[in-house]
């Protein structure tokens, strides 16, 4: 019933908003004085909380702004008075919310304005799709409701599809564990004022780290009353309340848009396509937490329509244009793989492993992926994607290896066709950026791993966590042995922080910008080690 563009978007309709856009409630309206409503049936509309009255901030939890295009980007807010409550406070009916977007920090050239609807179903998130903006601009944009005012954030258009561009600037963050730390790292990310913000996922964790009694704790921020695990669709709200509650999270909202993926800890640890972490549970009994998780997900990100879930099913891999500069491609390594092969974990040898029909993308995702690279050519393609691409041998023996399975390492032959996609289609600036495991990473995609003198299709740059793993250390064991016995991997660092990307023309640059710790806040952020890939010579070298 959707149709879908060349990005994969479905076509929006009613969160739209724009002026002269009907809105379901106008649309209603109309059919009612037609009288085609009252001959249809039952139908009648949504209730309105008409004149809202809020004893609290009702735009606790922030404002954001996501996936832009030439001509717009979507805006974010959930309305929460009481964030930690049942329904953030809200009663069960739907909320009209005005949205604004100017060109400048104080309103005074506003350039779109509108309603939209906070309905129950969604928790009372807004997400409205703002379109007929000029391309590569930044805007500014607010909500109101009930007489409050929401603070502004700062959104951004792409450069046309094509369009000469000279430079892009973003960071990639992800892994935020609440109870590991402090978000330190979003409060600088903040202060980049990148031209967008890359989630790869770990937004929040949905298990509990340390329970009550627990002595000492050994972190520094404890999370309130709720269950072990999370499974319930108002379980999983909470939980994104309790991170959104956050003030450097919410800075960093609002500072660039940002383009979102999810990785595992969203849903389940581990988690790969119907198969949860726990043993015992039915396919059909995971889906339920899968759409739980998904429906959470949507409704705390700045998403558009495209991604509104299916039950458990979501479209969440898509694709973006940064004029003639990069094409970015969102990648999905969750929803549609095998399961990790050979039980997962570390494994030595695991035939599994090699097989053709294991998979981290699904058929359909790679058709969509290679179809993505014939398309008129960007300078740089970029892969955003979640887990480790490039092998990585974790043995310390000289004589032994162990390869993990929930990377890409489980599935060598899936991304030995994605290798050999970039190499027919003769992309030259293949880069992959990931995160995943708490650690800064750096290294060369090998044609053949085992052939360091192999082809180079392309680098990879592995974010760290915003404070998954606690304080971390520059050095540890896994980072020795993985410089040690890979020889295309060439940094490392277990410190928190996030990656910032400076992209031109001939050059990529990758600064690891590192905390010095994250269980106290305030940390300074150094950069730790940048890299360089230059446009039309695969490979990497200190900057
Ligand atoms: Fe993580």
């Amino acid at each position: 019933m959707f149709r879908r563009d060349a990005f994969g978007r479905f076509d929006p309709d009613d969160f739209v908003t724009a002026p002269g856009t009907p809105t379901r409630r106008s649309l209603l309206q109309g059919l009612a004085a037609s009288g085609l409503l009252l001959a249809s049936g039952q139908a009648q509309a949504q209730r309105l909380w008409a004149n809202p009255v809020f004893a609290a901030d009702p735009f606790s939890l922030g404002v954001a702004s996501g996936d832009p295009a030439a001509d717009g980007f979507v805006i974010w807010t959930k309305l929460a008075p009481t964030p930690l409550a049942e329904h953030g406070g809200m009663p069960m009916r739907a909320v009209e919310v005005a949205w604004e977007v100017a060109e400048d920090e104080a309103f005074a050239r506003v350039v779109q304005r509108g309603t939209g609807l906070a309905r129950p179903e969604l928790g009372h998130a807004v997400h409205v799709e703002v379109g007929g903006l000029q391309p590569d601009r930044f805007y500014f944009y607010r909500f109101t409701c009930g007489g409050v005012r929401s603070q502004a954030g700062r959104g951004r258009t792409f450069p046309a599809t094509g369009a000469a561009v000279e430079r892009m600037r973003f960071g990639v963050v992800g892994c935020q564990r609440y109870e590991d730390g402090f978000f330190t790292a979003f409060r600088h990310v903040a202060e980049e004022r990148f031209d967008f913000v890359y989630h790869y996922g770990d937004y929040i964790y949905e298990y509990r780290t340390i329970r009550p009694g627990d002595r000492p704790l050994p972190v520094a921020r404890v999370m309130p009353g709720d269950p072990d695990e999370i499974y319930a669709l108002s379980d999983y709200r909470r939980r994104y309340a309790l991170y959104k509650l956050d003030p450097d999270l919410q800075a960093a909202h609002a500072s660039a848009p940002w383009l979102v993926s999810f990785d595992d800890h969203e849903i389940d640890n581990d988690w790969a396509g119907f198969v949860s972490e726990e043993t015992g549970v039915p396919p059909e009994i995971f889906a339920l937490r899968r759409a739980a998780g998904f429906q959470a997900w949507y409704e705390h990100m700045p998403l558009r329509r495209s991604a509104l879930p299916n039950g458990p099913a979501i479209q969440a891999y898509r694709r973006f244009r940064y004029g003639d500069l990069a094409q970015i491609d969102v990648l999905d390594t969750r929803q549609f793989r095998t399961d990790q092969p050979c039980g997962g974990g570390w494994q030595a040898r695991c035939a599994d492993a090699l097989a053709t029909d294991k998979t981290m993308l699904g058929p359909a995702q790679e058709a969509w992926l290679s179809e993505g690279f014939r398309l008129p050519r960007a300078r740089w393609n970029v892969l955003a994607q979640q887990v480790m691409m490039m092998r990585r041998d974790n043995d310390p023996e000289a004589g032994g290896v162990s390869y993990h399975m929930d990377k890409w390492d489980g599935a060598a032959a899936a991304r030995q066709r994605l290798f050999d996609g970039l190499t027919q289609a003769r992309i030259a600036n293949a880069i992959v950026l990931t995160g995943d495991i708490h650690q800064s990473w750096a290294g060369e995609l090998k044609a053949n791993f085992d052939d360091p003198k192999s082809a180079t299709v392309g680098v990879e740059f592995i974010a760290t966590s915003i404070t998954s793993g606690g304080d971390g250390a520059a050095m540890t064991r896994a980072g020795r042995v993985g410089l040690q016995k890979n020889p295309h991997i060439r940094y490392f660092n277990s410190q928190r922080g996030y990656l910032r990307h400076d992209v031109g023309k001939e050059r990529w640059q990758a600064d690891y910008r590192l905390l010095e710790r994250v269980t106290q806040a305030g940390a300074k952020v150094t950069t730790g080690a940048s890299f360089v890939t230059e446009a039309g010579k695969p490979g990497l070298a200190p900057a």
